[in-house]
């Protein structure tokens, strides 16, 4: 039978069924009683988390177990270099900073440009490092804590990651590499090696550190392929499973099913466009509202299919009750399109205008996150 939809950290395709995809990964679904137990310690639940966003993990038990015992977790996430960081690559990053700031946790950020050469993103192994060092400077603005935030690019840590990732890569059959990526004969060598370079964040935090420490990983769920094979390979080499808490993948402007792609700027709000730009973006989104006016007043829209309310749930509507009152107004035809696109896009412009405040000090401020050989 045919996959309905495909789900690995190169290729996402068709209508990502979340129930199914947890089913296929062998991930956990993120439970009321894990919400409630994470709130203890946070004091409040981020948006992201409490409506479903952030949905499912491994091991999220276990990370608490082991903070309550005193035995703090660091986090790791990663980004490779793209030439439009848009806002679905700054949701897990928004939802990482949280965490740092919750739980006082260290961070790990590991940047591809090995992996987008390999995967053919960029045709030569510098034009990968320069965007690597743009898409820094968005990484900082999101607001990480430089005294307890480490950011590395690949090819200039490579001395500090190559010893840990040759006892990874040793320990990773070609077929086990197959049966879980899916590698054909015309994958290139680097492709068939790159999972064993972005285990390395796993255990660098127990090498600094001189004992275990136990890893937390806050990122789309399309990363866990990666991340099971890691786990396999863990305990053989002495060091704790990495947990993971996973979301799901934000939608494009242009409908659920759409992606935000930095080759169609008009599929995504990107971290540099202009106010005119994302205007006109969010202005021809696609939305769940009726043919006309009239019909609309008297029928309502859906927002359960509307780009422009997934926007507002994932990022622009951080109080439940204003999400709510969007919600009601939207299905009982008291909203109109043309004015919630407004609205949304009013939103955005204040957020971009931050981020492209903190984008350009952060120029400045490399050094304060940087690590590198
Ligand atoms: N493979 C990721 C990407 O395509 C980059 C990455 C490296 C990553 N390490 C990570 C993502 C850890 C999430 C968590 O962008």
């Amino acid at each position: 039978m045919p996959e309905d939809f495909v789900v690995t950290p190169w290729e996402v395709t068709g209508e990502v069924d979340y129930d199914k995809l947890v089913e296929r990964f062998g991930t956990q679904r993120i439970d009321d009683a894990l919400r409630e137990r994470i709130r203890r310690h946070t004091g409040e639940l981020h948006p992201l988390l409490n409506r479903g966003l952030f949905f499912s993990h491994r091991d999220m038990n276990w990370i608490l177990d082991e903070f309550e015992k005193g035995n703090r977790f660091h986090l790791y996430t990663g980004r490779g270099p793209s030439s439009g960081i848009h806002i679905g690559h700054m949701v897990p990053w928004i939802f990482a900073k949280w965490l740092q700031d919750k739980f006082r946790a260290r961070m790990w950020f590991q940047i591809t440009d090995d992996e987008k050469y390999w995967f053919k993103d960029f045709e030569k192994l510098d034009d990968a490092k320069a965007i690597a060092y743009d898409n820094i400077l968005d990484i900082i603005a999101v607001g990480f804590d430089p005294k307890l935030t480490e950011v590395f690019i690949d090819t200039e840590y490579i001395r500090h990651l190559y010893p840990l990732a040759v006892q990874v890569a040793k320990r990773i059959t070609f077929s086990t590499a197959k049966a879980v990526f899916g590698f054909d004969e015309s994958f290139n060598l680097g492709q068939i090696f790159y999972t064993a370079v972005q285990s390395v964040p796993c255990f660098l935090p127990s090498i600094d550190a001189g004992r275990n420490v136990p890893v937390l990983i806050p990122c789309g769920i399309d990363q866990d392929p990666h991340f099971r094979v890691t786990r396999d390979v863990a305990e053989r080499l002495g060091y704790y499973k990495p947990a993971g808490i996973y979301s799901k993948l934000m939608p494009g402007l242009l409908g659920l099913q759409s992606k935000m792609s930095a080759s169609r700027p008009e599929t995504g709000i990107f971290a540099t466009d202009t106010e005119k730009a994302m205007r006109k973006k969010v202005s021809n989104a696609f939305t769940g509202g009726r043919a006309t006016v009239e019909e609309q007043r008297k029928l309502g829209a859906n927002p359960a299919v509307c780009s422009v309310f997934a926007y507002y749930a994932y990022l622009f509507a951080p109080d439940d009750a204003d999400l709510a009152e969007i919600e009601r107004t939207c299905r009982s035809g008291e909203r109109l399109c043309g004015d919630c696109k407004s609205e949304l896009a009013d939103r955005v412009a204040a957020f971009l205008k931050v981020h492209q405040e903190r984008r350009e000090k952060a120029r400045d401020r490399l050094d304060e996150f940087l690590l590198s050989d």
